[in-house]
């Protein structure tokens, strides 16, 4: 597990793009659950900071709308892409993500 960033940097709802061990991961929270995962869509590459958090938990990219579940990385609009997704941790105040 690596550091990410303080817990406050991502509020409810909310996204942040962090670089841990030289790849580029996304953290998402819902509702008070964190979920981590690459920042690149499986489709086509679009970056997924700017697509729609759902409950589910689903991230949808914003280029094609295909929606990805955040916990297992599913997608649900085409079962050939799957998004890499990533073990995630709140250490006291700190995220830690584990990229391996
Ligand atoms: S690039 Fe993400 S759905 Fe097409």
């Amino acid at each position: 597990m690596q550091f990410a960033c303080k817990l406050v940097e991502i509020p409810n709802w909310g996204k942040k793009v962090v670089t841990v061990g030289g790849q580029q991961v996304l953290l998402v929270n819902v509702k008070g659950a964190l979920y981590a995962c690459e920042n690149e869509c499986p489709h086509q590459g679009s970056p997924l900071n700017g697509g729609i958090v759902k409950d589910g938990p689903i991230l949808s990219c914003p280029r094609h709308g295909y929606r990805f579940n955040l916990q297992s990385g599913a997608c649900s609009d085409n079962p050939e892409y799957m998004l890499k997704t990533y073990a995630v941790q709140v250490v006291g105040d700190d995220v830690m993500v584990d990229v391996e």
